[in-house]
């Protein structure tokens, strides 16, 4: 079993690489892919670089060169759900693209061509992953994530995403990544830890927290990892 591990930033992968110590560095289309040979296990790390394409690209990659045969995205969101304090890990249901916009067609804001405008995670992988967090008195709220090509840092911003997508956190790989996946039959887990509130204090909170948040984050996928 070959399972693809996607981290947006640097700090999202970090604390993978230095709990599993000894990987393998691989070069692909100028951009580095961490092999870590587990038994029966393989995993392909990589840091894609913030944003839809680039997350998009990392997925595909994995998929298509490496054989990933799942796909986790472990990072860091704003969270948008009143209830969300920084730390607090959150588990995506289904996700969107808050920054597509037809609607000048008559379509509603975040709809894509073939008629979607969210898109599941997988439901087996987020089964382990609840189990996983209870096992380990770990509280995992599940929500709905909105993408997009944008830092979210306005109240009057996050509040339109909130009430448009019905979303619970927002971030910037996550429903990309969810697409290709889709579209290549692979499953996809995708788990947050809330850096910031999206808010006017966005900005200083992520600066903060980023690296903390992440590694919450990656504690929880690794002891998913365990259970694959
Ligand atoms: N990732 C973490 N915080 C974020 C925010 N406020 N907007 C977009 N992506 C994020």
């Amino acid at each position: 079993m070959t399972i693809g591990i996607i981290g947006a930033m640097q700090e999202e992968i970090t604390p993978l690489l230095e709990h599993y110590q000894a990987y393998e560095t691989i070069e692909f289309c100028g951009h580095s892919y961490y092999r870590v040979s587990l038994g029966k296990k393989t995993l392909i790390i990589a840091c894609s670089r913030i944003g839809k394409v680039y997350s998009a690209l990392t997925a595909s990659v994995m998929i298509l060169h490496f054989g990933c045969e799942q796909i986790i995205f472990n990072g860091v969101a704003g969270g948008i759900n009143p209830q969300y304090k920084v730390g607090d890990l959150v588990l995506a249901t289904k996700l969107c693209q808050h920054d597509v916009d037809i609607t000048i067609f008559g379509h509603p804001f975040g709809y894509i061509s073939d008629g979607k405008i969210f898109t599941q995670s997988d439901s087996t992988l987020n089964e382990i992953a609840k189990a996983v967090a209870k096992e380990n008195g770990i509280h995992l709220y599940e929500g709905v994530v909105a993408t997009g090509d944008q830092f979210i840092h306005s109240k009057e911003k996050k509040e339109w995403i909130q009430k448009e997508f019905k979303a619970d956190a927002i971030e910037m790989e996550g429903a990309s990544v969810a697409v290709v996946c889709d579209n290549l039959n692979t499953p996809i887990c995708v788990i947050r830890a809330i850096s910031d509130n999206a808010g006017d204090e966005a900005l200083i909170s992520y600066e903060e927290f980023l690296a903390t948040s992440a590694k919450i984050s990656a504690s929880l996928v690794i002891k998913m990892i365990e259970k694959l």
